[in-house]
């Protein structure tokens, strides 16, 4: 069974969807960069091994990414998961966890990368909005595509009211992500594009505001 080690930075909901999908993995551990994420005493309480290292604690980036990396490595993870993680990370990080290492973000990238991205998307006026599970590479937000999620944005939506309703894809289709990863079904292949074997893929379409 593949091992995980799941980074966040807060709340953790996310990561909470995970540990309540029944992977078909174990979740090795939970790791924080922040000592008083609230994810972290939401997998302490499950039995989950947990540990808190500080960005603070560290003179540097690169210096904090090799600390970060020794206490992931502790764990001999098959897959890094970026749960809500907070913090940019080195190339020689990236590298380390080359097609293992995977991330959630909260738009339709290429769009919107970086952070803000509810607020942004409301500004530009788009119809429709979502979320993005990708492997990680040593360019913010542009990794390889696993798979997207899209909501509308309705004509009275505020940040909150649209972040709620990507909240609720992101806790969709990254179970569905990290599944598939763990049962080999979908991986980064040698030329860095996501493979994948699955025989049948379901589709649906969106269109926003809906036609009449
Ligand atoms: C999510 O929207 C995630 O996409 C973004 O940060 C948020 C973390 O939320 N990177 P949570 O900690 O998983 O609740």
């Amino acid at each position: 069974m593949k091992r995980i080690v799941i980074l966040i930075s807060g709340r953790g909901s996310n990561m909470q969807t995970l540990l309540d999908a029944k992977l078909p993995c174990e979740i090795a551990a939970v790791i924080s960069n922040k000592a008083d994420a609230v994810g972290l005493e939401i997998a302490g309480a499950r039995g989950i091994p947990t540990v808190a290292i500080s960005h603070k604690d560290f003179a540097s980036r690169e210096d904090f990414d090799v600390a970060l990396a020794q206490e992931i490595d502790r764990y001999q993870p098959d897959l890094v998961v970026l749960a809500g993680f907070m913090r940019i990370l080195t190339a020689n990080f990236v590298n380390h966890y080359a097609g293992r290492l995977i991330n959630i973000h909260p738009s339709i990238l290429p769009a919107f990368s970086g952070v803000n991205t509810h607020e942004r998307a409301l500004q530009e006026g788009v119809k429709i909005h979502g979320c993005t599970v990708h492997f990680v590479t040593a360019e913010l937000d542009h990794g390889p595509i696993i798979i997207q999620s899209a909501v509308p944005v309705l004509l009275n939506d505020t940040p909150a009211t649209l972040s709620a309703r990507v909240l609720r894809e992101e806790h969709r289709i990254f179970p569905q992500a990290v599944r598939w990863i763990c049962e080999e079904q979908v991986w980064l292949n040698e030329q860095g594009h996501v493979a994948s074997d699955r025989l049948e893929q379901l589709g649906s379409t969106l269109t926003s505001p809906g036609l009449d």
